[in-house]
């Protein structure tokens, strides 16, 4: 679609190209495919329906995290062989969801958990199979709200818990448990931290192996980053690398089947925000641009100082200038980036606001009244 085609939408809208949203899937496909890995697509990210109807099409499992997102799977058509359901605080109601349909794995985080699952699934005369979320306690360097896979986070077991774990195993009828998994964190654009997660994994997986228990699965989690800087230059991330990593260092057993949650690395770069600017007001040291979109539409600059590469898709003008990109609510955090260098930019200009495709529409908010316009899709 063409500029001209795109501005005739009211703005602030988001925007998805579902060429390179295929494109990307069949790259993450290609690689994982060669070793047999399984991914899962992790729908906290994005959940509209036709980007999950793509990720169903081509094969991939989803990994949930509420009650509502197993529900959307199920609709979407994905099977419950393939459905994992993660989070610290599943509610009774939730597990009841995954119980009732028979899901491929609750992915675990207390041994109080555990016990609340045993028990429901004993009042539903069912076995609950069980991966183990542990904590591997390594680092992904990468934001620390986006850092989940260290002792002192919230997430997984820790390994001083599991020689009680194992010793209350047997006490569970109603659990099987099939499953070991990992997740270290998000937005990681190194391979050192996947790598240190590998060798931490195989010491993990050893330890149960030495104890007689029976492990069919690694679930190595998500975390893949996305290039926010050059996206038009790297738009599909490289899973060549990233599952190569797992191949050289993780070593299953033969039995075990491997398995991964990707969220952002398949739909971040499909995405974007398009806005209009409605006032370009003069600053101290640099101009702000104010545009008509905020962070009750895009809220990862506000919480996680993240970075999106910002384009003026309508100017004729090729003078660059700087900016500070902000939105109209009420919060100073209200902030796109401080001294971006955009084409010269002027009210009733249009902006793009690249890789939103991952955490962008899914954690907008109605935050002072505010509307939500309808998305547009690029086939
Ligand atoms: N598996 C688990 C258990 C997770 O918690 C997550 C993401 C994923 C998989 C998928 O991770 P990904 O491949 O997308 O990195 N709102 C933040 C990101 C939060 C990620 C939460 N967990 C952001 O906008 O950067």
């Amino acid at each position: 679609m063409e500029t001209k085609d795109l501005i005739q939408h009211t703005t602030p809208f988001y925007c998805y190209d579902l060429k390179l949203l295929n494109e990307t899937l069949e790259e993450a496909k290609k690689h994982a495919k060669k070793y047999e890995y399984h991914i899962h697509y992790a729908l906290k990210a994005n959940t509209h329906n036709r980007i999950l109807n793509s990720i169903q099409e081509i094969g991939f499992g989803a990994d949930c995290v509420s009650g509502n997102e197993v529900k959307k799977a199920l609709e979407i058509g994905f099977p419950t062989s393939k459905i994992a359901f993660a989070g610290v605080g599943k509610t009774d109601e939730e597990i009841l969801i995954g119980l009732e349909n028979e899901i491929f794995a609750f992915n675990c985080e207390s041994i109080e958990e555990i016990e609340v699952i045993n028990q429901l699934a004993k009042e539903q005369n069912k076995t609950a199979r069980i991966a183990l979320r542990l904590n591997p306690n390594v680092d992904a360097y990468t934001h620390k709200y986006i850092t989940t896979g260290l002792e002192e986070n919230k997430f997984g077991i820790n390994s001083w818990e599991l020689e009680n774990l194992i010793e209350l195993l047997p006490s569970w009828a109603n659990i099987e448990l099939t499953g070991l998994h990992f997740h270290i964190g998000s937005q990681i654009t190194s391979m050192t931290p996947f790598k240190n997660l590998c060798i931490r994994v195989n010491e993990l997986n050893k330890w149960f192996s030495e104890r007689n228990i029976r492990i069919q699965h690694l679930n190595l989690g998500g975390g893949l980053g996305i290039d926010y800087n050059e996206p038009e230059k790297n738009p599909i991330p490289d899973f060549e690398l990233f599952f190569g990593v797992f191949n050289q260092f993780l070593e299953p057993f033969s039995h075990q089947e491997i398995h991964f949650e990707l969220g952002r690395s398949l739909v971040g770069n499909c995405g974007s925000l398009i806005s209009k600017v409605l006032y370009i007001k003069k600053g101290i040291k640099t101009n702000f641009a104010i545009l008509d979109a905020g962070m009750t539409e895009l809220l990862r600059p506000a919480i996680y100082q993240a970075y999106h590469y910002i384009e003026n898709i309508t100017t004729a003008s090729d003078n660059k200038e700087f900016y500070d990109v902000v939105g109209p609510i009420c919060e100073s955090s209200d902030c796109f980036g401080k001294k971006m260098e955009l084409k010269e930019t002027k009210r009733g200009d249009y902006v793009k606001i690249h890789s939103t495709g991952a955490y962008g529409e899914v954690m907008s908010s109605k935050y002072n009244l505010r509307e939500q316009n309808p998305v547009v899709f690029l086939d």
